[in-house]
């Protein structure tokens, strides 16, 4: 059943290679004084960040910067750059880097505008309405920050990781240009095309289906960000691959495959978990939940969807095959895939993680993504014990 929805998505993309030509004129556009937030040192080492710096010099605009965003970004930069644009009086935000510093500029235009700490406001879910305009350069296809509502930030004082969505946060611009991310080291390529997998995924199986038409072009993103990740892993400057990736991660969470569709982001939910206490990639962290949730959820009733994805996103032969035992097949290809063709670790003993925090993560899980009634309603209905046993089936 799809339900009535409004699908507003006012993001403008230039998109290619070159385009960051048009840079100046939309900075001109947006404001005159300008705050550019950066990760680590990936931008600088690329002659990004210098080729950046040149275009923003012909727009005319004071330029202050916010450096140092890691990934699963605290909060405590945020408050350091919602400082800086009040002192400064700053009017623009410019992200540059993975959705790390991506969600950090989300979080820093929304705050400055408000009274509060924006701790607070994250945890509240404040309903704000008004945010700086965001101009983003995304340079890892991942997250789909550059054109969604939506920003993860992580409080290691509380080992809280949280994500907040408004309206407000759509980047007015954002600039997709493949060869930006043709540095991206196979690992975090691997990582970033599992979390656009799982975005994918997260709306997929669901119990509700959504627009036939929308099905389907779910199956061809999961099979086309499994095509071309592994190519770009070996051959970091292809284009073809980086482009459709980076493409496909925006359009996997913009709100278009799930409109008008419930969706619970389990898996989400529980790697978040993960992130907030281990500190560990969040791609990472999704691949090898995913094949753990789809082994504990499958019974009778989600053995039709597994079966589906089974065989027209892992290529599995339906032949003479129970619906069971098509969607167990599916699982163990895709534990396979992320083992053999995107290289990463598959359980969590292998990263060093253990049960001891389990039943923690869980009820935390179940106390932000519940419901009153203390279950996670999805694919299908999870309480915190279910939780903590798909955890230990990753192990
Ligand atoms: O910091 P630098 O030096 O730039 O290095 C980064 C970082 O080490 C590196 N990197 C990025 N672009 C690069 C590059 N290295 C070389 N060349 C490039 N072109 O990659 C590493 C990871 O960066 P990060 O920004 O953390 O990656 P990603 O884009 O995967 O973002 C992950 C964060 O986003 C959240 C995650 O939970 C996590 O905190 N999410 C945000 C969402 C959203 N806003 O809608 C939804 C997602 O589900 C997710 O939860
Ligand atoms: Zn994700």
């Amino acid at each position: 059943m799809t339900h009535d929805f409004i699908y507003h998505n006012p993001t403008k993309i230039y998109f290619g290679n070159g385009m960051l030509a048009h840079l100046p004129e939309e900075i001109s556009r947006l404001g005159s004084r300008v705050l550019l937030i950066t990760g680590g040192s990936s931008a600088k080492k690329s002659g990004l960040f210098d080729k950046v710096l040149a275009e923003i010099s012909q727009a005319n605009v004071d330029c202050y910067g916010l450096s140092g965003v890691k990934p699963n970004p605290e909060i405590d930069l945020v408050r350091e750059g919602i400082r800086l644009v009040r002192e400064k009086r700053l009017d623009l935000i410019l992200a540059l880097g993975g959705g790390s510093v991506l969600d950090t500029a989300k979080v820093i235009a929304g705050s400055t505008p408000y009274d509060a700490d924006p701790w607070d406001l994250i945890r509240n879910r404040a309903a704000i309405d008004t945010a700086l305009p965001l101009i983003t350069i995304p340079t890892i296809a991942a997250t789909g920050s550059e054109m969604n509502a939506s920003a993860v930030i992580t409080n290691p004082e509380t080992e809280e990781k949280y994500g907040w969505t408004a309206q407000a946060f759509r980047p007015s611009v954002s600039f997709l240009c493949p060869e930006n991310t043709y540095t991206v080291p196979a690992y975090q390529t691997a990582c970033g095309s599992a979390d656009i997998l799982s975005h994918i995924m997260e709306v997929y199986f669901q119990k509700e289906e959504t627009f036939p038409a929308t099905e389907a072009y779910m199956e061809a993103m999961m099979r086309s960000v499994m095509k071309d990740a592994p190519i770009a892993m070996a051959d970091p400057a292809n284009e073809a691959a980086r482009a459709n990736l980076l493409w496909t991660a925006s359009w996997a969470i913009n709100d278009f495959i799930d409109s008008g569709h419930a969706v619970s982001w389990t898996c989400h939910g529980i790697e978040h978990e993960l992130s907030a206490h281990y500190d560990i990639t969040h791609g990472l962290g999704l691949a090898i939940l995913t094949p753990a949730f789809l082994t504990y959820v499958l019974d009778e009733t989600t053995a039709p969807r597994i079966a589906r994805f089974a065989v027209d996103v892992m290529g599995v032969s339906p032949k003479g095959k129970d619906t069971i035992k098509i969607a167990q097949k599916g699982i163990k290809r895709l534990r396979k895939y992320f083992k053999k063709q995107l290289r990463l670790p598959t359980t969590l003993t292998e990263i060093g993680i253990d049960d001891t925090r389990f039943a923690e993560m869980a009820e935390k899980t179940i106390a932000w993504k519940g419901t009153k009634d203390g279950l996670l309603h999805g694919f299908v209905s999870l309480s915190a014990k279910d939780l903590e046993e798909i955890y230990r089936l990753a192990l």
